[in-house]
Formats: C-alpha cells, structure tokens, sequence
C-alpha cells in the first residue's frame, strides 16, 4: 500500500514537471558570468554564482556525497532561496550541479528552506520548507521533492505535506526526515507563542501524510527564542540532538556569534518519543565549533559507517565583504564524528582531506621569533609541539600591521583567536595531555582550526591580502608542516556536455 501510493503520488508529480529544464539551461548560462575571484576559495563549497547559505541536505546516492546548501544565483544577497547542489566521489572533490529546487509554487514563493535529504525505493527525496511572506506574516510549510538522476527534482503534486504549524507559529521550518523501523519520523524548527525555540515531532507511515504526535524538546528559557534545523545521528549507542538557536545570551566566551549550534546528548525512545537522559540548557548546549562563522550544520552517516558533519561557514546579518563580487559565503571541509567517554563531540576533517595537498612548501622547527611565508592563499599548516607546558602562539601577518593570532595558553589550559577589529577574539578550554598538535586550514578568505583530536575547532572568516607572513610567537619550539592545497571545487566538463546533449537539447527537439 505504501509504495504504491508513493508510486502514485510520483507519477503525477513527474507529468506535471518533466519537461521543466530551465533549472539546467539557467545553470549552463551561469558559466558564462564568473564572479571577479577574490576572496573566492579553492577547496571548500562555493556556489558557481550568488549567495550560499545553511546545508539543506547531506547524503550518499549512486556512488555520490551529495550536499545540497540554501542559494541565491543572482547576486551575494540573501533573497528567495533555491536549493545548490554539488556532488563528490570522495568528500574533498566537489562538482557544481545545477539549482535542485527553485521556489516557483505558490507555498514556496518567497523560497525554498533547507530540510533534509534520503534515499528511499532507490529514489533521492528532498524534505524542505516551503516559505511565503504575506501583509508581514510569515507562513512556513514542509514539502516533499524526489529524484531518480539527481538533476531533475519532481515538487510532490500534493504539496504541502504539512500545511500548517501544529501550534500557529509561522516560524516552522527545517524539517529533518529519518526512518526508524517501519516508521518515518521528521522533526521541525519552531518556537511557542511565547517565543521559546522548540521542535515538534512528526510520524508517518509512507512519509507523504504525516501525523503530529507532540512538542519533543523546548527552551526553558535560557535556551534561545527559535530553533532551527534540527537534527539527529546516532553514534556509539548514543543519540546526539543537533540544533540551530536564535537568541541564546553571551556568556563570557561562549554563545557570542549572532546564532549558534550546538548539540546535546541523550537516547530517543522510539516508544514513547521522548528525548531520555537529556537536559536541556545552557550548561549541557555545548557550541559545536568556537570561530566568529559557523551556522546550521547537517549530518549523515556515509556508507563505511563514519558519521560526517558540513557546516555553514556563516552568521546570520554579517555583511561580508565579497559580497559585492557577486557571490557570498562557502561551506565547511567535511568533518567526521565522534563522541568521546565524556560524551563531547569531536570533530576532525575527513581523513581524504590529506588529498588536496599537493606540494609540501615547509617541513622544519621553528624557534619563538621566527617566521615563514606562507607560499600561496590556499594552505595548510600542521604544528607540532612535544610539550603542552608552554604558550604556544602563531601571527598570520599582512600588510601593514594586520594580523590573525592563534594562541595557547599552557598556565590557564584554553585556546583562542584572534582576528581584530570589534569583538574579535574567540577562546575555549583546552587540555591538550603531552603534546599540542594543530591542523589550520587557510582558503583564501577562511580559516578552519582544528586542535589535538578535534576537542576544539574554530572557524572563521579573516580576509588577508597578499602575501601572508607566519610568526612563531611563546615559550617553545613548534615542529611546522606546511602544505599547498589544491583547487577541489569547480564545473566538471562531462557534466556540462551531459546536462547540454541529455536534457536541453533533447527537450528542445522534442518541443520543436
Ligand atoms: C510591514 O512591516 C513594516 C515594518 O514593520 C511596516 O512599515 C509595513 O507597513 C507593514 N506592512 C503591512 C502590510 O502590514
Ligand atoms: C503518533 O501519532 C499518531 C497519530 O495520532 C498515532 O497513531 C501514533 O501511534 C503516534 N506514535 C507514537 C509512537 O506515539
Ligand atoms: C604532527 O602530529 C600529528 C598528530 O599527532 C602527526 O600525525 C604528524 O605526523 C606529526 N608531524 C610531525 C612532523 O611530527
Ligand atoms: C600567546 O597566546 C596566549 C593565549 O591566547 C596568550 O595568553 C599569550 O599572551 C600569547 N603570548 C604572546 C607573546 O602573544
């Protein structure tokens, strides 16, 4: 019964929009339009054009990593969001798709929002909120998209599959779809009347109608007035809650960014839909990532079992300065998963990421005092100390008197940053055992820290210009590494020739 409705609902669906192709000839034309390259990354997520926003969707299907990321093709603005797409062999190597989802119905008019992605009957479905302003109301609803090529995305004819917010609130979206059992389950981003973030629980059997069954988690308070994209993965017997909160209050070096994600630890129980040994506040809300530029972060779990995480390297009403170059923002390196005995995450760049190097300019010791050039905009350092008794302190110096700092101090046991300007330091515990190691990724206008296991991670936007002088600053000799990384992201010629000879022109002949 189940897969015949959803064969049902799928055919109507795929007479309605199979001969809509202007998704694919918009995006053969974009080639045309490079934005002007500065401050553009060589490795990490861009759009071919415009505004990137949260990751929408992370998933694997026909051989492929697929991430799906909020868009803008027109300009480096936030306005009606598409969905972006690009796809990856190994999580490193990233091809531009063309827009999954362009906002066209009437309950998507003012975009697109992110959801979630998975397989299901060898079919590609995109969960998303459809978003639509009116007389300054916010309506939000969550519909259903499928794919068998991943390039021609069919609307479900019957959307909205969930029209209305269980409680009123426009603030509805985000929604996360999994399947447990013989049960699909989606959780949705919402806040009370009374604006405290929350998610409310979803369940269904064919996952086209859904029931509502109840509000799974809430703020008490101190935990912010939205929250959005929600999400959930299992690791090591443990279910870890992912969320996206608007509104928490900064307390010392913690919640400063405009939003934050962050996770909290507990086990859901499939009976009685309950998040079981989890508190929720501010105490147990621990920040996935500590730099000025990380937002609404998206799990999956890959085909070998690695639980992997992509992040938007992002805030909310930041203006950021390419802006004006026509596109705007990028996406985090992959990062795998996992939890320690303390049940804290850590988090570290997929081991394919040793990929993207491609020369090693600098392998020696340093001593305080002393410093290196960093050979291209686009690199990576390793440091290594044998000791974590000392202040350890690295400069990116450009220009005149411009500096990005990173430092460790061995006497109070914390890590931080430091890129200048109004508010820009950023700090967290640290208590490295013997020695300190450090992974510091540089692409162009974006600085990844990644610190001993990845018990600590920054990421920021810094935006040097020519060339970056390195300083070795503290109290011991640091063993560097440093590596060129090369361009990963870009159009892939075959693509290109596919999408022109299999889609457009064939629909063309057939029109004529
Ligand atoms: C919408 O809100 C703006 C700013 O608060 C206000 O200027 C405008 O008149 C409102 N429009 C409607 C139709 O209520
Ligand atoms: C969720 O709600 C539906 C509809 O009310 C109900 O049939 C189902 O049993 C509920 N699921 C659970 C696990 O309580
Ligand atoms: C630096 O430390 C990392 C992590 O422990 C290690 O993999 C790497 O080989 C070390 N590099 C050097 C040059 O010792
Ligand atoms: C090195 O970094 C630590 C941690 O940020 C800081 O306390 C210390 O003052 C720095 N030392 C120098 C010489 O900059």
């Amino acid at each position: 019964m189940e897969v015949v409705l959803w064969l049902i609902g799928l055919c109507l669906a795929s007479a309605e929009f199979a001969h809509d192709y202007a998704h694919i000839e918009a995006f053969l034309e974009q080639k045309k339009f490079p934005v002007r390259r500065k401050y553009r990354p060589m490795y990490h997520i861009v759009a071919p054009v415009g505004w990137v926003g949260y990751p929408a969707g992370f998933v694997f299907y026909k051989s492929l990593f697929h991430v799906f990321y909020q868009y803008h093709p027109y300009n480096g603005a936030w306005a009606a969001t598409h969905w972006g797409h690009v796809a990856s062999k190994n999580l490193v190597d990233w091809k531009h798709y063309p827009a999954a989802l362009v906002p066209k119905d009437y309950y998507e008019k003012h975009g697109c929002l992110a959801g979630s992605a998975l397989i299901h009957n060898r079919y590609l479905t995109l969960f998303y909120s459809g978003h639509v302003i009116s007389n300054n109301a916010t309506t939000q609803t969550q519909n259903v998209a499928i794919s068998a090529d991943a390039i021609m995305f069919r609307k479900y004819l019957y959307n909205p599959v969930i029209r209305t917010p269980p409680f009123g609130v426009g603030d509805f979206r985000n929604p996360k779809v999994w399947r447990y059992s013989q049960h699909w389950y989606m959780m949705v981003g919402s806040a009370t009347p009374d604006y405290h973030g929350k998610i409310e629980l979803y369940t269904s059997t064919d996952m086209f109608s859904w029931n509502f069954n109840k509000t799974l988690a809430h703020s008490f308070g101190d935990m912010g007035y939205m929250w959005e994209s929600p999400d959930i993965i299992d690791i090591d017997g443990l279910d870890v809650l992912i969320l996206s909160v608007q509104g928490i209050e900064p307390d010392g070096f913690r919640f400063r960014n405009s939003y934050q994600t962050g996770y909290l630890v507990g086990k859901f129980n499939y009976k009685s839909l309950e998040f079981e040994d989890m508190e929720i506040s501010t105490t147990t809300f621990h920040e996935l990532d500590h730099g000025h530029d990380f937002y609404a972060a998206k799990t999956m779990v890959a085909p070998d079992g690695r639980r992997l995480l992509i992040g938007w390297i992002g805030s909310m009403n930041v203006e950021v300065k390419e802006a004006k170059n026509g596109w705007a923002h990028m996406l985090t390196l992959v990062r795998e998963l996992q939890l320690d005995r303390y049940g804290a995450i850590r988090m570290y760049p997929v081991r394919e990421t040793t990929k993207l190097r491609s020369e090693i300019l600098e392998s020696a010791w340093y001593s305080p005092g002393e410093s290196f050039r960093a050979g291209y905009k686009s690199f990576e350092i390793q440091l290594n100390a044998t000791t974590a008794l000392r202040d350890i302190n690295l400069s990116f110096e450009w220009g005149v008197g411009n500096q990005f700092k990173i430092g460790y101090s061995a006497d109070h046991r914390y890590i931080g940053i430091d890129r200048g300007g109004h508010d820009g330091v950023r700090r967290a515990d640290w208590c490295p055992l013997e020695s300190v190691n450090l992974r510091i990724f540089i692409d162009s206008s974006s600085v990844e820290l990644y610190c001993g296991f990845g018990e600590v991670v920054f990421t920021s936007r810094i935006y040097p210009y020519g060339l970056v002088n390195v300083r070795v600053g503290g109290e011991t000799n640091v063993h560097i590494t440093q590596y060129k990384l090369r361009r990963s992201i870009g159009h892939d010629k075959f693509l290109l020739k596919e999408l022109k000879n299999h889609y457009v022109n064939k629909y063309k002949a057939k029109k004529v």
